[in-house]
């Protein structure tokens, strides 16, 4: 965790140190300069935005990146009419690309208004060389550009970016390090995501996420305990702990741990409310994670346990490493042991090669095992990765899988979901609703969305609440007095 740093301490004219993370604290006592020196110029303080694109890996590193923008002397917005502008790019399905193509076009025309405006991109599409090379190309404005495994150095790109008056582009490969103590900037003061591993070694044939994230790196569990205690005594109830593949947490680490016992050490961290976990491969999933779920107080009752597809055939040609048989075999064990879970997946139509009778192996399985809710995603074809080059399928075909799948997923999940109506539940609130400000919004353990009467002073809470209506994916609901 960072601990305040004196940046006026910090002599910026001798040579930076090589240790990190000093030589980042370094760069932001630099940063700080610069800043601060434009903003007595402009007489008005600097402004910054951060646009996270993608997963909620990508929304923690922002959280990381809004720390480092804090602490050099940016003001902080949502507004993209900003001085500093930084887009943390998805690259997992082509749709994430075109969007952030889209919106640059908007950002350069706010730059060409205001002079003093920078441009950053980073994240996970832009440790694809074609659209590093687009942007070099297409995309001239953009003033720095860095990937996913340099994201520690972002005070010294920064610095380097004000130094320069050319595109910076910084881009690795690979990287074994893992660089703690750094500053983040929370979006919500009650809840927080805790990476626990970076990147990825399935490589299931349509994903390039081990391709722009790397091979499988675990932190180790006394700094995850550490920082997960310093949250806690900050007012965090709920944290998210991530990674690509949690179920393999551990296995690289030089004094080896099993997720399930890593789990085990968050549940002893005094005032820690809730746990979620995020995601888990089935092929991976123990015995031992079962046995402590199950005996958990404070593993929330949710697993995302992403499917891909129901037939066998196209999850060996996925390179999943699990059957339809064996995956049903898995959800009905764990259904056993602990009856009250939820279960969320992620499933891909229109993978090269699939058919309708694969799809309807797929809506087989979804009928079976009757999530809470499914992430359906059309396949989108990903230039490296071995799916790309199978023979891709019609998209007629596909839209018409897709339609039929998501039917049925909107059904067995509103089914599924209505069976909490009439019990009473402890929900999270989490903010005003949007919609109608009488009203705010919380979570329950299965991450089940309630709407219910009440107002900001319940942020942060865990309440009881009645679950009055359920509405497809949500319930509207009625707190209870805790004191009857
Ligand atoms: N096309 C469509 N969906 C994809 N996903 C990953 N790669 C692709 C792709 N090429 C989906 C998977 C994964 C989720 C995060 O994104 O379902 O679980
Ligand atoms: Fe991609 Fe498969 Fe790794 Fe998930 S487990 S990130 S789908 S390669």
């Amino acid at each position: 965790m960072f601990n305040k740093i004196d940046f006026d301490h910090i002599d910026t004219t001798q040579a930076p140190p090589e240790a990190e993370p000093d030589r980042q604290y370094y760069f932001m006592a630099k940063c700080r300069k610069y800043v601060k020196a434009k903003s007595e110029r402009l007489g008005r303080p600097l402004f910054s935005a951060v646009r996270t694109f993608g997963c909620q890996m990508n929304a923690r590193d922002s959280e990381k990146l809004t720390g480092i923008l804090k602490e050099v002397g940016y003001e902080i917005t949502e507004n993209e009419d900003a001085d500093f502008v930084i887009y943390n790019t998805c690259t997992v399905r082509d749709n994430a690309n075109q969007r952030v193509y889209g919106r640059l076009g908007h950002l350069n025309s706010l730059k060409k208004k205001n002079k003093h405006m920078k441009i950053a991109l980073c994240g996970c599409m832009m440790q694809e060389p074609s659209a590093i090379e687009k942007i070099r190309r297409s995309y001239r404005f953009v003033d720095l550009i860095f990937g996913t495994h340099n994201i520690y150095k972002f005070a010294e790109l920064l610095a380097t970016m004000f130094e320069s008056d050319r595109m910076v582009a910084d881009i690795w490969q690979e990287t074994d390090q893992i660089v703690e103590n750094l500053p983040s900037q929370r979006k919500y003061p009650f809840k927080s995501g805790i990476n626990i591993m970076f990147g990825c070694n399935n490589f299931c044939s349509y994903c390039i996420v081990p391709y722009v994230r790397g091979r499988e790196r675990s932190r180790k569990p006394e700094e995850i305990i550490h920082e997960i205690k310093r949250l806690v005594s900050e007012g965090v109830v709920e944290v998210m702990l991530l990674g690509q593949n949690v179920n393999s947490y551990g296995k690289n680490l030089e004094n080896s741990i099993t997720f399930a016992q890593l789990l085990y050490q968050v549940e002893q961290i005094e005032g820690l409310k809730r746990i979620r976990f995020m995601t888990s491969h089935p092929k991976d999933l123990s015995d031992e994670l079962i046995q402590v779920m199950k005996e958990s107080k404070k593993i929330c009752r949710h697993l995302h346990l992403p499917l891909q597809s129901g037939s066998t055939r196209i999850l060996k040609a996925m390179n999943r490493r699990y059957t339809k048989e064996q995956y049903l075999a898995l959800v009905e064990k764990i259904r056993k042991e602990i009856p009250d879970l939820a279960i969320t997946t992620d499933i891909i139509v229109g993978f090269p090669g699939e058919e309708p009778c694969d799809v309807d192996e797929t809506i087989d399985v979804v009928r079976k095992v009757q999530y809470e809710n499914a992430f359906t995603f059309v396949y989108s074809k990903r230039t490296g990765t071995p799916a790309a080059a199978m023979e891709q399928v019609p998209e007629g075909v596909v839209k018409e899988g897709f339609d039929r799948l998501l039917k049925v997923v909107q059904e067995t999940a509103r089914d599924r979901v209505s069976l909490l109506s009439g019990k009473t539940m402890e929900a999270l609130v989490e903010e005003v609703n949007e919609q109608d400000a009488s009203l705010v919004t919380g979570r329950l353990s299965n991450n089940t969305m309630v709407h219910f009467k009440g107002n900001a002073s319940l942020i942060g809470q865990i309440v009881p609440v009645y679950l009055k209506e359920c509405h497809g994916f949500y319930y509207l609901g009625e707190k209870k007095d805790e004191k009857r």
